[in-house]
């Protein structure tokens, strides 16, 4: 849909518009019936993933030659994306800055609030608003829940709107994190993933990445899903009633060896005690939530281990021998399907064979 000053006007003011249902919100971050701001999970149809699968598999193939990766790395050199990270990444920052890279697009980068102006009391939305004079994408993580969003919100009503790409917004998502988790089911399924049983482990109160991957479940057929946490750190009721209103069958547990023999993919997380207000991990015992080397005689032979990384001790690290540990995979699928999406937004994705 495009976007019309009347969408905007009906919009007043930021705390109206925050509160809209994100299937309200989604054609705000349209453009010509294209995603244009990528901010939630819920903006993937099962179409979209499925075509952005396939871009990726197509860059993959294409970059393998010279040939191909010099007309790949043409077809945004006209391009410059800023990177701004207000909070620690290793995977998301260089997945993006080497996706960017792989098409061509020019990179600049603030890592560390502590350099920019905000020290000299500028407001975070000026200081964003700042990058956008410059650059013609924002990808950007950031510490304080819909502050993303907001960014998205602010930038689509001046001027010169830039396409905001979030990078993981406080505890709520993570919705590329979810693309290159999908894309590597899709990947280790052969393209099936109706019917599949997901269990996702950890901390899932807190966890940004499970929240948006089950999000992304409702493009699916039959699929059911196990949350196995310690009770302090369930699943959020927002969640759990998204599953309900799209009948997405589901069960919550603290027996991991149990639910473990059914699955078809295993998620694993780690705890996520930066967001500890006051020390409610502490004398938590997260170790029946630990993925142990026994357990790869007890899940089936087809079922894949899966984190979004960094890991503590929740995967024991003799696991990764295993061909069923996919998450150094997932790691590198995240370029390609962070480059699949940035070829999109720019429209340059039909470009790509
Ligand atoms: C995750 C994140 O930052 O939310 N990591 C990532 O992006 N690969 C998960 C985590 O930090 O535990």
């Amino acid at each position: 849909m495009q976007r019309t000053q009347a969408m905007i006007s009906v919009q007043p003011n930021w705390d109206t518009f925050h509160k809209l249902r994100t299937s309200e919100k989604i054609p705000f971050f349209s453009k010509d019936d294209r995603l244009y701001d990528c901010l939630f999970a819920q903006q993937f149809s099962r179409a979209l993933l499925e075509h952005l699968f396939k871009t990726a598999d197509a860059l993959r193939a294409a970059t393998r030659k010279k040939e191909g990766a010099d007309h790949v790395a043409r077809l945004l050199s006209h391009k410059r994306a800023m990177l701004y990270f207000a909070q620690p990444s290793t995977r998301t920052f260089m997945s993006f800055l080497n996706a960017c890279h792989v098409l061509g697009i020019k990179t600049s980068e603030i890592r560390d609030s502590s350099t920019s102006s905000e020290v000299k009391g500028e407001t975070p939305e000026d200081t964003v608003r700042t990058f956008s004079s410059y650059v013609d994408m924002i990808i950007m993580r950031h510490p304080a829940p819909g502050f993303v969003e907001k960014t998205a919100w602010l930038m689509n009503r001046t001027g010169r709107p830039v396409p905001i790409v979030s990078g993981g917004s406080g505890k709520d998502q993570h919705p590329t994190q979810a693309l290159l988790d999908v894309y590597t089911l899709h990947r280790s399924f052969a393209g099936e993933l109706d019917g599949k049983h997901i269990v996702m482990v950890g901390d899932l109160k807190r966890g940004r990445t499970v929240r948006s991957l089950t999000y992304l479940m409702k493009n699916y057929k039959n699929v059911s899903l196990s949350f196995v946490s310690p009770k302090e750190f369930r699943m959020e009721t927002d969640i759990l009633d998204f599953l309900r209103r799209h009948n997405i069958p589901f069960t919550e547990t603290e027996d991991f060896l149990g639910v473990m023999k059914t699955a078809d993919a295993i998620y694993m997380t780690r705890i996520q005690d930066e967001h500890d207000k006051s020390g409610e991990s502490k004398g938590v015992d997260y170790s029946p939530f630990y993925f142990k080397k026994e357990h790869l005689k007890v899940i089936k032979r087809g079922c894949v281990i899966m984190h979004p990384l960094p890991r503590r001790h929740e995967i024991e690290v003799t696991v990764d021998e295993d061909p069923r540990a996919v998450f150094w995979r997932q790691e590198r699928n995240g370029m390609w399907a962070r480059a699949a999406l940035m070829a999109y937004i720019f429209s340059v994705d039909n470009k790509i064979s």
